[in-house]
């Protein structure tokens, strides 16, 4: 394949210093097996970089982002700080006791573990109402203190032989041993379980990244796993009344006690399936409050428990030779309440997300109505230019917009009334500069790109909101939690000045959101934006954000992504929103489902909209 040339041969970057540069060459020459890692790894969230990867199934280029030549970019997909293997101690300094770095205080309600296994904890913590027929969907929260905490955990000491040892299997009394469980819809099952070492003894320290997935004909969620940082977890599942049937739930161990946050998580990575159990959900007397749809206040909530759900399927659906999966007619409706629209316009052959909520699918009149006379700002990595871009393209009316640069500043307007245009703003800030990657937040170190970014907020009039998010890069570029902990906390201050230069003007603030970055998929799931990662990222952001004052509310792309991101049919590792197009993609299969970003593109809407 083309795109191992890059990384064979790569000319040393300037910035670096040498020795750096020859340990790099060391270990490309002695250690060949990287050089596998190395494929993942080049297959990059830049935008230039996957365009020429897939430029190889393409006759030709349609829009070339920027105006720098390529080889410019090149150079810099060789350098991956995966292969750089120098932080094997990577212990990070917690400015604690140790006595005090043992105690896990979770972001999860703490619920009795109780090791029958079947009972509903969530909305009635009173044994007396478990038997209630009144139940209230699964949720959880990020709590206090988050990224404390996660230092914390991170560092919780070892000693005893049950705090070393290695995960390598689990219990789950409740579910293990029986051929088909039999559940009842609508309430909440929390089943305990166990971490267990290789001669299957319980561990007794937590850290362990499991993900889940709980799947049938018509319904795909992340089932909630608590960690409760003893070597007990629990996992809960719930599925709506609507939705009964045979399900199967998947459990996957793909990282052990927090090595996914480690600098280099190719070398730890276990992505071994530890369960795939069959679940029949029956009807039940239960009833779950109905969900209404998304108002201003349901985004104030920082972690979000969804699922996508499907109401139509046409299973002969197949890409258009413009990319496009027009499964079901256009005007397919959405079914009350998980969603209102046109659920055929999504192009998702039949699937949407709902959350504590659930969302209006816009049509091009009213998404205008709303955004006329508006300025939004965004900051964040590419996959904000593929949001912007499929709103331009599938939404406000533009198809023939083929892509957005990572900067740029422009008014659009309503092709059916040239009365309305919205002026839409978003600066990447994968890197300060625009044609580089792998920054992250630390691209606020760079006094230029901080002055690029207040200049839009110096004008007599500002962005009424302000959309961001940040990780990719970040996970390949800061060395451990406690890094990207000190420039998310940078990160605040700096836009807590921003605002306060707008508060001094007596200008109207703008509303800050943060969009959390997507469960990477298939390959990724090992690298250094690996989903555990990302994960905690968007949770020390979110908390940095919100302890300065600065956040009105999140909107949790990683819920999302998470059920689609087991293998790259939706997404190509880090993208869940490439333009369509008829084409081989990432695991050389036809084509590249964009429904999960213009689902996101929706959501944004109905935040941008709501009251
Ligand atoms: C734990 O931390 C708190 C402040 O965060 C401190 O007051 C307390 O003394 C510490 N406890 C121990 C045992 O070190
Ligand atoms: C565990 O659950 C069972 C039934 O689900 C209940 O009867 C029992 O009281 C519970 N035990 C504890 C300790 O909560
Ligand atoms: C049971 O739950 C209801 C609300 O669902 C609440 O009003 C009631 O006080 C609860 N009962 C007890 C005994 O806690
Ligand atoms: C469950 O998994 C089996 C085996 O992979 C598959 O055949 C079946 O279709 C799955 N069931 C559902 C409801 O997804
Ligand atoms: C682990 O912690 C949970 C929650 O604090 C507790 O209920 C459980 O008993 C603990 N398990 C063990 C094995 O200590
Ligand atoms: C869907 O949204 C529209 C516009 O807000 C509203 O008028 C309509 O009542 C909604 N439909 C349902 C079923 O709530
Ligand atoms: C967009 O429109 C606004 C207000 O009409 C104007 O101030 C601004 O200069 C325009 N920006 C561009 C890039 O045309
Ligand atoms: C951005 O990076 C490119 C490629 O490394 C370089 O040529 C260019 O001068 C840089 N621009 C700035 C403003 O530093």
């Amino acid at each position: 394949m083309m795109e191992k040339k890059p990384i064979l041969s790569p000319p040393p970057p300037q910035h670096q210093s040498s020795w750096l540069f020859y340990i790099v060459q060391w270990r490309l020459a002695v250690l060949t097996t990287f050089v596998f890692l190395g494929m993942l790894v080049v297959w990059r969230i830049d935008d230039c970089k996957v365009r020429c990867f897939v430029d190889a199934w393409r006759p030709k280029q349609d829009f070339a982002p920027m105006s720098v030549p390529p080889k410019q970019i090149d150079r810099w997909g060789w350098s991956p700080p995966d292969l750089i293997v120098i932080h094997q101690n990577e212990t990070p300094i917690y400015p604690g006791s140790p006595s005090n770095a043992t105690q896990v205080s979770v972001s999860l309600p703490s619920a009795a573990v109780n090791l029958t296994g079947d009972f509903s904890v969530l909305g009635s913590p009173n044994p007396q109402n478990w038997t209630s027929d009144e139940v209230s969907w699964v949720s959880t929260q990020l709590g206090p203190d988050f990224s404390l905490n996660l230092l914390a955990r991170w560092l919780a000491p070892g000693g005893e032989p049950c705090r070393e040892s290695k995960t390598e299997q689990i219990t789950i009394p409740g579910l293990d041993g029986q051929e088909l469980i039999e559940l009842s819809a609508g309430k909440v099952h929390e089943f305990p379980f166990m971490a267990l070492d290789s001669s299957g003894n319980p561990r007794c320290l937590g850290g362990d990244y499991y993900e889940a997935d709980l799947s049938g004909e018509s319904w795909k969620s992340r089932p909630l796993v608590k960690d409760f940082g003893n070597g007990s977890y629990s996992i809960s599942l719930q599925v709506h009344p609507d939705f009964t049937g045979d399900y199967n739930l998947t459990i996957i161990l793909l990282y052990r006690h927090f090595e996914g946050l480690k600098f280099s998580p190719p070398r730890f990575v276990i992505d071994r399936q530890l369960r795939s159990i069959r679940i029949r959900f029956q009807r039940s007397q239960a009833v779950l409050p109905e969900l209404h749809y998304c108002k201003s206040s349901d985004f104030s909530r920082d972690v979000w428990v969804g699922r996508w759900t499907r109401h139509g399927k046409n299973e002969d659906c197949n890409i258009g030779h413009d990319g496009r999966y027009r499964c079901l007619a256009p005007d397919f409706p959405c079914q009350v309440p998980w969603c209102n629209g046109s659920l055929g316009a999504l192009e998702s052959n039949g699937w949407v997300y709902s959350a504590h909520c659930s969302f209006r699918l816009f049509s091009s009149d009213p998404a205008w109505n709303c955004l006329k006379n508006r300025w939004i700002f965004f900051w964040g990595d590419s996959n904000h230019v593929d949001t912007i871009r499929n709103i331009l393209n599938f939404i406000l009316g533009h198809p023939e917009i083929p892509a957005v640069p990572r900067r740029f500043d422009l008014n659009f307007t309503n092709p059916h009334d040239p009365s309305q245009s919205v002026r839409i703003t978003s600066i990447f800030n994968g890197h300060s500069n625009m044609t580089m990657n792998y920054e992250g937040l630390d691209s606020l170190k760079n006094a230029a790109f901080q002055n690029l970014l207040k200049k839009y907020f110096s004008e007599d009039t500002v962005p009424d909101t302000i959309i961001m998010n940040s990780g990719l890069h970040d996970g390949v570029h800061f060395h451990n939690i406690r890094g990207f902990t000190s420039a998310a906390k940078y990160t605040a201050s700096f836009w807590t000045d921003v605002m306060e230069s707008v508060r001094r003007r007596r200008l109207k603030l703008p509303r800050i959101f943060y969009r959390t970055t997507v469960a990477t998929g298939g390959y990724a799931r090992s690298l250094g934006f690996n989903p555990s990662k990302m994960e905690a990222f968007n949770g020390i952001a979110i908390d940095q954000l919100r302890q300065a004052g600065l956040l009105s509310g999140v909107i949790d792309n990683f819920d999302m992504t998470f059920p689609w991101h087991y293998d790259n049919r939706c997404n190509d590792g880090v993208h869940y929103g490439r333009a369509p197009e008829k084409k081989r993609w990432r695991d050389g299969e036809i084509g590249h489902q964009y429904f999960v970003d213009l689902m996101l593109a929706h959501v944004l809407l109905n935040l941008l909209c709501s009251r």
